[in-house]
């Protein structure tokens, strides 16, 4: 088990903190994990729902999941984890996040410089003319899907489907903050989901310190993470808090 005094002490001694994040972190927002026992995809099956041949295919029965998605996000809020990491900012310690969630909820929470990995659903954008327009309660009404309305096309989240590249521009920021960084918290992130997965283990060839938060134990654990913390981020985040 981690020990908090210590990673706040490795924290002030080392500096340039970045953070890695995933679905775990907005679980005690309300949103739910994508994998584990309540996970989406156990509801629906990524490849039929999540897959960019799926949208292009039948864009009706995707927005059926991203309707309720979109629902869950513009009612979500950030968790004390949440905004234990914008305070991090706020102190001087934490340079970036690097996000694999949709939610936006680090910039609701304060945070400025956040790497959305996989994009962000609370933006749709136009497949046929590149608009982008706000996700709203009253686009997400349109049946059988949001369109366009400058050419009437069928409107995506800004998000990553399966089967979709990552936008270079965050991919290229997320590496250089995973080489410049001294401490990489993990936080509540399964880590089997590439190239997203393989910041942590940039960041441990290179010599920096991982600490990971998670409530169960990943292919991290075992490997490269050099203080786990096993709980919610909700509770221990605040607790290394505590310390700085
Ligand atoms: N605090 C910390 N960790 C938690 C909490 C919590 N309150 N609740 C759950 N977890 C952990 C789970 O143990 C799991 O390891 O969060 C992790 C969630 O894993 P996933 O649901 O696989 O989410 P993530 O790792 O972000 O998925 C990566 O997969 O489906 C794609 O694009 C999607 O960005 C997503 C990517
Ligand atoms: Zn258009």
């Amino acid at each position: 088990m981690g020990d908090v005094k210590k990673v706040a002490d490795l924290i002030k001694e080392k500096g340039y903190v970045v953070a890695f994040t995933g679905a775990g972190i907005s679980a005690d927002s309300g949103i739910p994990t994508f994998r584990g026992s309540q996970g989406l995809w156990e509801k629906y099956d990524p490849m039929e729902y999540a897959h960019i041949r799926a949208f292009n295919s039948n864009p009706e029965k995707v927005w059926m999941m991203l309707r309720e998605m979109s629902q869950v996000i513009l009612d979500a809020s950030p968790s004390p984890a949440h905004y234990a990491l914008s305070e991090l900012e706020k102190k001087g310690f934490l340079k970036a996040v690097i996000t694999q969630n949709v939610d936006g909820l680090h910039y609701v929470a304060g945070n400025t410089k956040v790497i959305e990995y996989h994009g962000n659903h609370r933006w749709l954008v136009c497949l046929s003319c590149s608009k982008r327009v706000p996700l709203t309660r009253d686009i997400i009404t349109v049946l059988p899907y949001p369109r366009c309305e400058k050419c009437n096309n069928v409107l995506k989240p800004d998000v990553v489907f399966f089967g979709e590249g990552i936008p270079m521009l965050e991919m290229i920021r997320a590496n250089e903050e995973a080489n410049k960084c001294n401490v990489l918290f993990v936080i509540g992130t399964s880590g089997v989901v590439y190239p997203a997965a393989e910041i942590p283990y940039i960041v441990k060839s290179r010599g920096a310190a991982i600490v990971e938060i998670n409530t169960t134990p990943t292919p991290f654990t075992s490997s490269i993470t050099d203080y786990y913390f096993e709980g919610t981020a909700s509770d221990i985040l605040p607790k290394i808090l505590e310390h700085l």
